[in-house]
């Protein structure tokens, strides 16, 4: 018999065995417990071993048992004492064993309890520990996934409201566009009906005048006639009344032409009949005059006369208004006639070359752009020589106050959005109607002299032209012009022509039936300028809500010289738009449609690219910024345009040697007529849309309009003009 636990064995039984082979059954006490029966109480708290015991139950050691029942085997003589003795020791061991047993089995089930109560409890707070980790790492995760949720929420929140700030301000510049645009449709309906009212009334005051010169000629033959008629009938009246001084009888009176005494401008004719007796009655109107004496019939006649005076004197004050109408008339149609008989006499190319030495020599230039084909002329590199500035109340300073540097930041973007319409109701804006004039530029000259004590020729680097850049850039441009005239008075003053521009009666027109959104665009090229613009060169953006003003400008004074040999030396001042701090080179900006077609870009070169050109290249500018817009005045892109490229891509429109060439002889014709300094001498240099010729003529020195040399610069020179030993001057210098 095997006594397992873990795995040890208890020889206990094999001793029992070994008893039993020798002793019988029979004196088993059934009171007691029989082996088996032990083995099998033994065998009980085994079964209730719990896994957790860690001490194994120890039965007694074998030896003892053995040693005792040796010892028993030995010392008792008779068997069945023997067997007594063994069984009582065996009893008494086995119920110590067993009482030892039971004493730790009751002590191993205390131990187990204990061990049980420990690790429940243990556990228990195992558990609590757990559930409170638990519960604290669950209140964690909730704290954070609370938070992450706030957080989130209050992204979304602040996107959404983002997205509905954007939508608000989208809505808002949806309306403002849609406003402008229907305020512009508003106006521009305001303006189609205002230039209709305009024409209308052209219309009717050109129907007026017309029937007024129909009713002055009419006036004009019938005061003729009727001036006739009354010199003839107040002849008639002093034969009369002579007649009747002389008469000696009142019959003789009776004899005078009753008709021509009663009313001598009422009569159809100055018929003075012979002296004869008149038999037939007196109307009643004559009555008066057959019964007075001398004395009244002369006194009527003086009457008659003093209001046939003043007739006359009307009369010939209107006659005087109409002579000189006519020889106004006669001095145009001689114009157009020695225009026509030019034409006729010279081939087109010769006018190009006519400028003769003399003022009687040709008083025109042919337009035809062929006539001036062939090399550039010399143009010598333009230079700078001056800047000035002009401030808000347009007061000149000699300084570049008023330079602006350029924005390059668009220049890098793919796109932009500049709403050039953006304050336009609040653009400060100089009188379109006034008419500029040389002045300013005059000013920068006098301050000069002033401040350098130089004169005038020493200031104006002995230039021979004066005038802005743009009146050079209109002359330059007439050979490819075909739509707007120009008209520069020109004065010869101190050895110098200034030039100056003045309106057309078209372009004035023009002017003043301007529609809202010609206005409008007007104000677009002045508005990218803003857009473009920093005022200092440390300036991070420009300032683009403040009123975009066009009284503020800054001017750079140029000279250079144009034609072969002395050439024509020329002085002239042009607005400059801006600095471009990368390289510090002039700047001109402008904007234009985008293209969206060949032809659009066609008509481009061919037409507006050559005033860019010109007036970029007679300062020397190298560079256009263009702000490529699109119909509803939003610049979308910023680009370079390179001034040199220019005149290359319009190669098949337009050759800037043409317009060099044709400017030359322009100068060239006016050095000519204009050989007397004389500053009330005005010329008119005038070109319009059909003419073949830019022609010279005087203006009517009545007309002072066109005077544009003010006083106060005329005076500041006239003193040293007079102390040059020129023989060329006249007394008004
Ligand atoms: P754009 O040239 O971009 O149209 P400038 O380019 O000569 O410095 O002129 C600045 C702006 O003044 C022009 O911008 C245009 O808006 C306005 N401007 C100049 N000359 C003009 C003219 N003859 N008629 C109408 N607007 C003119
Ligand atoms: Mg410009």
């Amino acid at each position: 018999m095997t006594f397992t636990k873990h795995g040890e064995r208890l020889n206990l039984m094999t001793d029992i065995a070994s008893f039993d082979e020798n002793e019988s059954d029979e004196s088993e006490s059934s009171t007691t417990e029989s082996p088996l029966e032990l083995k099998e109480n033994l065998n009980k708290p085994l079964a209730l071993t719990n896994p957790i015991v860690q001490k194994p139950l120890q039965p007694p050691p074998k030896s003892a048992l053995l040693n005792k029942a040796d010892r028993s085997d030995r010392s008792v003589s008779s068997t069945s004492d023997k067997r007594v003795s063994f069984e009582m020791d065996f009893k008494d061991r086995e119920s110590e064993i067993r009482k030892e047993y039971d004493d730790r089995l009751k002590k191993l089930k205390e131990d187990l309890e204990q061990q049980q109560k420990r690790q429940e409890a243990e556990l228990s707070a195992n558990k609590r520990q757990l559930d409170a980790a638990h519960t604290k790492q669950m209140e964690a995760a909730k704290k954070e996934l609370d938070e992450r949720l706030a957080k989130q929420r209050s992204t979304l929140e602040a996107n959404e409201r983002a997205q509905l700030d954007q939508l608000e301000k989208d809505i808002a510049n949806r309306r403002q566009i849609l406003k402008d645009r229907f305020d512009r449709e508003l106006n521009d309906d305001k303006a189609d009906y205002e230039s209709k009212l305009a024409k209308a009334r052209r219309e009717w005051k050109e129907k007026m005048s017309a029937e007024e010169a129909k009713l002055a000629a009419e006036f004009r033959e019938i005061t003729m006639k009727e001036r006739e008629t009354t010199k003839q009938r107040l002849a008639a009246t002093t034969a009369v009344v002579h007649r009747a001084e002389r008469a000696t009888s009142p019959i003789q009176i009776l004899t005078v032409d009753r008709a021509t005494v009663t009313d001598p401008l009422a009569l159809p004719a100055p018929v003075v009949s012979p002296p004869s007796i008149v038999s037939s009655p007196l109307p009643a109107k004559l009555e008066p005059i057959a019964r007075a004496p001398i004395a009244n019939a002369t006194t009527q006649t003086t009457m008659a006369t003093s209001q046939v005076d003043a007739l006359t004197a009307k009369l010939e004050a209107k006659l005087q208004d109409l002579t000189t109408a006519t020889s106004d008339l006669q001095d145009r149609m001689s114009d157009l006639g020695a225009q026509a008989r030019q034409i006729a006499a010279e081939p087109h190319g010769g006018t190009r070359h006519a400028a003769s030495k003399s003022n009687k020599g040709p008083r025109m230039c042919s337009v035809k752009a062929t006539d001036y084909d062939g090399p550039f002329p010399h143009f010598s590199a333009p230079t700078e020589i001056g800047r000035f500035s002009l401030d808000r109340n347009r007061k000149v300073t000699n300084d570049a106050s008023q330079l602006k540097y350029l924005y390059r930041a668009p220049l890098e973007e793919e796109s932009v959005a500049f709403d050039l319409s953006h304050g336009h109701k609040r653009f400060d804006e100089r009188d379109p109607f006034n008419q500029e004039t040389l002045d300013t530029f005059l000013e920068w000259i006098t301050s000069m002299a002033d401040s350098e004590r130089q004169d005038l020729k020493t200031v104006t680097h002995s230039a021979e032209f004066i005038s802005w850049r743009g009146a050079l850039t209109k002359i330059a441009s007439t050979p490819y012009e075909n739509r707007e005239g120009w008209r520069m008075a020109c004065i010869r003053y101190a050895d110098i022509i200034f030039i100056c521009e003045f309106r057309t009666n078209t372009k004035q027109q023009q002017l003043e039936s301007a529609s809202y959104r010609q206005k409008l665009m007007t104000y677009w090229g002045y508005k990218f300028e803003q857009y473009m613009t920093l005022e200092t060169a440390d300036q991070e953006k420009p300032e683009t809500d403040s009123a975009v003003n066009n009284f503020e400008q800054f001017c750079t004074v140029v000279r250079s010289r144009l034609g072969e040999g002395p050439g024509h030396r020329l002085l002239f001042a042009g607005e400059t738009d801006c600095i471009d701090p990368s390289d510090n080179a002039y700047v001109e900006l402008k904007t234009q449609r985008q293209f969206e077609n060949k032809s659009q870009k066609n008509n481009f070169y061919r037409f507006k690219a050559l005033k860019w050109w010109l007036q970029s290249f007679l300062v020397g500018i190298p560079r256009i910024v263009v702000g490529f817009r699109d119909d509803d005045g939003f610049v979308r892109q910023v680009r370079p345009m390179r001034v040199r490229e220019i005149a290359s891509n319009s190669k098949d429109h337009w050759a800037g040697a043409v317009c060099f060439n044709f400017l030359q002889s322009v100068l060239s014709l006016l050095k000519d007529r204009l050989t007397v300094n004389d500053m009330n001498a005005v010329y008119f240099l005038e070109w319009n849309p059909g003419w073949q010729n830019v022609g010279v003529k005087p203006a009517k020195k009545s007309d002072t309009r066109f005077h544009f040399l003010p006083d106060w610069f005329v005076e500041r020179f006239s003193e040293e003009t007079h102390n040059e030993a020129d023989g060329r001057l006249v007394a008004s210098c």
